[in-house]
């Protein structure tokens, strides 16, 4: 996700190999990185937001191939912390007090999501962004308080439901989440 010699070998290995793509889920992202403020923000931002939208250019003449009648896919991956919404709650869960730079680079993926949704719509593309609730994973030293099986399954509604479920919003299990 860092790297975009690597983002586009892997686009070049799938097209050699399948020539289209169907459904993209850019599901890779830190929490966290070494270093000062700066360090950490550029690193944060550099996995999360550019790697995203760089994966998501890579694949782009592949899913314009696609011949899927249910839509060619792209699910972008957000978090429950990237409301602005949330956020401004004084207390709570989701109140903006903690971790502001994976939150801020999740809060970006919210607007780089809908620029791609409005841009490739036309093409029939169908675009969202899951937050997959919290999860024990290795992002989180395993505390959070979900499995991660049902995390994914979020992900793949969002790669997977109606274009009225999911387009161009941030989609939990419930259904939307707020801005
Ligand atoms: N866990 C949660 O509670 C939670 C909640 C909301 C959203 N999310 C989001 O869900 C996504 C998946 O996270 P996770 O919880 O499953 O965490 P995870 O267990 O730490 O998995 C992160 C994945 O991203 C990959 N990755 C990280 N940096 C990369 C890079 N530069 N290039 C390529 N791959 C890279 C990792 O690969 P390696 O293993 O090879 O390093 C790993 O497969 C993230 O976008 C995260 O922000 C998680």
């Amino acid at each position: 996700m860092s790297s975009d010699e690597s983002i586009h070998a892997a686009a070049k290995a799938v097209e050699d190999k399948h020539g289209r793509r169907d459904v993209l889920m850019v599901n890779a992202g830190i929490s966290h990185a070494p270093g000062t403020t700066r360090e950490h923000y550029r690193q944060v931002f550099d996995t999360n937001v550019s790697g995203q939208a760089v994966t998501v250019e890579a694949f782009l003449p592949l899913l314009r191939m696609s011949t899927a009648s249910s839509g060619k896919r792209i699910a972008f991956t957000s978090s429950d912390l990237s409301s602005l919404q949330w956020a401004l709650e004084p207390k709570g869960l989701y109140s903006g007090v903690n971790f502001p730079i994976y939150r801020t680079s999740k809060t970006a993926v919210n607007m780089v999501m809908p620029h791609y949704a409005r841009l490739l719509e036309h093409e029939g593309f169908i675009v969202g962004a899951s937050n997959s609730g919290y999860c024990a994973t290795n992002l989180n030293a395993y505390g959070g308080a979900k499995n991660p099986r049902e995390g994914a399954r979020v992900l793949i509604k969002a790669a997977t439901d109606s274009k009225e479920s999911v387009h161009g919003l941030v989609v939990d299990e419930c259904g939307s989440q707020p801005w």
